[in-house]
């Protein structure tokens, strides 16, 4: 098992419940946290880990080599979450994905292959179920496998796609030793709201009608972010080098499904929908074959049952209020100046 763990990305979604879940569930870790805090990066969101002595933020940018020559020398695994993630931002402006996503990625293998060389050290990219591009609705037993081919539609997920083939570059020109993990769409706390359920549950608490995309026919594969975790945890210390796995629940929701469930869990009648212009491009379905990784690695979710984790996950929203009011205000910004100067 890998004892010092370089997280990229950790105060944003996933890497924040990443940080927390391998500190809770293995003794003897450390962790070291690099984050250049983009919108989406709150160290908020770590802040119960502020005294433990196994957790290090680092706050700086996976473009920055010599940053990175030093963090590399003293860890023995990175988990590469950084990224910019949202869809509709990348429609607006495609830039910022393309220099995190696609360059920030190659730099940070070429720090890992210069620290690591060919023996040492595991690489594990967490990329998305999106780089397969998407699924007709009128033909449910068409899953995406690990040998479905790569046709992403989004400049996000084209980004990934590109990360994606470059740590495959990296494996096979240098034997840099390499994991891909490609999720489905991951819910739980501590999720931006600009994302479809804390966007609509923050709404729904502040009285404001929710904005549903299209005919809200669009299906998503929907994952526990502690299940996801947990499947990134065990590639970590089982995975075999080369491999890509896909993570998924077989939990597909169309988006209108979704949102009768959150109206029904907040006591909110269906006149709260904004039906709003389909976005541009919009994929209509995507669903995970997670087979590979239950039968090679024994991981299998066991967190994403509905309706009990989606009910949840909006009482955390419900009971957090305080932390998405600040994200929301832009107040969350000043936590980092509180805490770090
Ligand atoms: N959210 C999902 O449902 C989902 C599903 C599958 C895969 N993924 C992948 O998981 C990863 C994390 O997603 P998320 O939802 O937590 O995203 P997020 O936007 O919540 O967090 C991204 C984090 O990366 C940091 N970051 C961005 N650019 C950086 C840079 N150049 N240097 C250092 N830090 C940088 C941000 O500050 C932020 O903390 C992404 O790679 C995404 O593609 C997400």
């Amino acid at each position: 098992m890998s004892k010092n763990i370089l997280v990229t990305g950790g105060c944003g979604f996933i890497g924040s419940n990443f940080v927390r879940f391998v500190l809770a569930n293995r003794d003897d870790v450390k962790i070291t946290n690099l984050d250049v805090l983009t919108y989406s990066g709150n160290p908020e969101n770590l802040a119960d880990l502020q005294n433990d002595s196994r957790y290090n933020f680092v706050h700086g940018d996976i473009r920055d080599e010599e940053l990175l020559g030093k963090l590399f020398d003293e860890c023995d695994a990175v988990v590469h979450f950084a990224a910019e993630s949202h869809v509709d931002r990348s429609i607006l402006d495609s830039k910022p994905f393309i220099e995190s996503n696609v360059l920030g990625t190659q730099i940070l293998l070429d720090a890992a292959r210069k620290a690591w060389g060919t023996e040492k050290g595991r690489f594990v990219h967490v990329s998305t179920d999106e780089v397969y591009g998407d699924l007709p609705l009128d033909k449910p037993e068409l899953l995406f496998t690990e040998s479905t081919p790569l046709n992403p539609h989004s400049p996000y997920s084209s980004s990934k796609a590109a990360s994606d083939l470059l740590v495959m570059a990296a494996h096979h020109t240098f034997g840099l030793n390499v994991n891909i993990t490609r999720c489905s769409n991951n819910f739980g706390p501590y999720q931006f709201p600009e994302k479809v359920i804390p966007l609509f549950v923050t709404n729904l608490i502040e009285g404001k009608k929710v904005p549903l995309y299209g005919d809200g026919r669009n299906v998503r594969d929907w994952l526990h972010v502690d299940d996801h975790c947990e499947a990134i945890l065990t590639v970590l210390e089982k995975g075999i080098n080369g491999e890509v796995y896909n993570i998924g629940g077989n939990n597909e929701r169309s988006n209108l499904e979704l949102t009768h469930m959150i109206l029904e869990v907040m006591g909110k009648g269906k006149d709260m929908i904004q039906p709003v212009e389909d976005r541009l491009g919009h994929d209509r379905r995507y669903a995970i074959d997670p087979t590979k990784i239950k039968t090679q690695l024994g991981w299998q979710p066991t967190r994403s049952a509905w309706p009990q984790a989606l009910e949840a996950t909006v009482k955390w929203y419900v009971d957090n209020a305080g932390w998405w009011q600040r994200v929301k205000s832009g107040a969350y910004r000043e936590y980092y100046q509180k805490q770090y100067g």
